[in-house]
């Protein structure tokens, strides 16, 4: 295959699944192609292309990003988040939802079904009289295979091996050497294939939901097409809605229409309504029997000097310095910092501090682009900018480059390694690590974020969580990564 072939393959499987192929794909997407052009007894790669993109071909497209989505899941994955469901999120919604007595969850990207019969299974458990509720799981993925596997609701033995005793005996039943998931859960369960990212998104059919999990998709997404999907799930979910992403997922730099919730080993989202500013919306929202507050980023951030009432722009003078451009950025008054930074950068493009505050600026406005650039520019003028490579690592991060967010995150550490952004970098290293399935490496990275966290006074704030939360974090992925999980 030749690289303009890999770029056309790979722009038209990015525009058809949202999936964001890297050059280490390379021979995967080899391999995947090379099976499906002989499967449909095709001679070559532009022949095959040629299908690919013509209205007989979107069955065929499918079949070939099939091959190419990570399947991995597991019963209760990610235990943390099923314990806050049960305890927090369920009795929450039970009170919420009295009159109407019906909730609905979706699985987006629930590749063999694990998830969701899981969620099933967490309601029967631990919502109180759940026979007298109307409940519905919708599942979904964009894999027919998995969705074939998920329906058909039987695991080998290894896939059940972390499942408690207690529920495997509830709720599977032996089945020609294998488990198969009981009717009393799939009945709760609609599994249906759906593209996350293909507009336009099925709105009617869904809305309006209560709790959405959607781990481990937009990890493999571009960053434009996780704000879309994020987007799409704000509109399906009911006010006060939950989100559940993956561990390594997060919606900075995606969207401020959640408040996170911070429950010491979990962290999850909620829908605030988009008409009302957070301020009027959180309180009635997030009782004070459940949970935490949201924490807001300790850098401010723009989409929240719209709602605070921060005083109107004034026009910037036209000569300004970098102290009043970071005063500015320090009192919240960010259009005219960047006005401000941008005449600096106009009578000195070689400053570097200027080009950190206007990526950071730019960053807050989801110029992801523009912000990369100037974090580039930085360190060409200043390689020791740990606070640049930090910035430059969570851009890529949130881009999808893996290896660049790898690379950079690992010059904080080296420049500082016992600095704050070394905990966090260790802690986003080990979450890559995770996705990569290099456990020992995710194991080694949470230690090194543990220790340097616990070194700090509990209510110290790392970017924007307290140090404490980061490590009750960090030992609970621990244990679950140490037990297999
Ligand atoms: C790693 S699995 C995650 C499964 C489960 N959510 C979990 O955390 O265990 C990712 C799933 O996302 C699905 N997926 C990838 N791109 C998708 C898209 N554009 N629309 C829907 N599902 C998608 C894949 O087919 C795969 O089954």
């Amino acid at each position: 295959m030749t690289r303009a072939e890999y770029l056309l393959f790979k722009d038209l499987i990015e525009g058809a699944s949202g999936l964001n192929l890297e050059d280490r794909d390379w021979t995967p997407l080899r391999a995947a192609l090379c099976e499906r052009v002989s499967a449909v007894g095709y001679g070559s790669f532009g022949a095959y292309y040629e299908l690919l993109r013509s209205e007989e071909g979107s069955r065929e497209l499918n079949r070939l990003v099939d091959l190419l989505t990570i399947h991995e899941t597991s019963f209760f994955r990610n235990r943390a988040h099923f314990d806050v469901l049960a305890r927090m999120v369920l009795p929450e919604l039970a009170k919420r939802k009295a009159s109407s007595r019906t909730l609905r969850f979706w699985s987006a990207g629930c590749s063999t079904g694990q998830e969701a019969y899981s969620v099933a299974m967490a309601l029967m458990e631990a919502l109180p009289g759940f026979e007298d509720w109307q409940l519905e799981v919708l599942a979904t993925d964009i894999s027919c295979r998995a969705l074939e596997t998920a329906r058909a609701g039987v695991y080998r033995p290894r896939a059940v091996k972390n499942v408690d005793s207690d529920i495997l005996e509830r709720y599977f039943e032996p089945h020609e050497g294998s488990y198969r998931v009981k009717d009393q859960v799939r009945q709760l369960v609609r599994f249906e294939h759906l593209n996350l990212v293909k507009e336009p998104f099925p709105l009617a059919a869904l809305r309006p939901l209560d709790v959405i999990f959607c781990e481990n998709v937009t990890i493999y997404f571009k960053v434009d097409s996780t704000r879309r999907v994020i987007r799409n799930f704000f509109d399906v979910l009911g006010d006060g809605g939950f989100l559940f992403l993956g561990y390594s997922e997060s919606l900075w730099q995606v969207s401020s229409d959640f408040a996170l919730r911070d429950y010491g080993n979990a962290f999850l989202y909620q829908k605030l309504p988009r008409s009302a500013g957070p301020s009027t919306v959180r309180p009635s929202l997030l009782p004070e029997e459940t949970g935490t507050l949201p924490r807001l980023p300790k850098t401010p951030s723009m989409r929240q000097s719209a709602v605070s009432g921060f005083q109107p722009a004034v026009p910037p003078k036209q000569a300004s310095t970098l102290g009043e451009a970071t005063a500015l950025y320090g009192a919240r008054r960010f259009e005219e910092a960047l006005l401000a930074v941008e005449s600096i950068l106009a009578a000195d493009p070689a400053e570097a501090n200027a080009h950190l505050l206007a990526a950071k600026l730019r960053a807050d406005r989801e110029e992801i682009g523009p912000a990369l650039r100037h974090c580039r520019r930085t360190l060409e003028l200043d390689p020791l900018a740990e606070e640049a490579y930090y910035l430059n690592g969570i851009l890529q991060l949130r881009g999808g480059d893996k290896s660049k967010a790898q690379e950079s995150l690992s010059w904080v550490i080296y420049l500082n390694p016992s600095g704050h952004r070394s905990a966090l970098a260790h802690f986003h290293l080990a979450g890559l690590h995770v996705d990569g399935d290099d456990r020992a490496s995710s194991v080694r990275e949470y230690r090194n974020a543990l220790r340097l966290l616990e070194r700090l006074p509990k209510e110290e704030l790392v970017e924007e969580f307290s140090a404490d939360f980061l490590a009750r974090v960090c030992r609970r992925r621990l244990e679950d990564l140490e037990a297999g999980g």
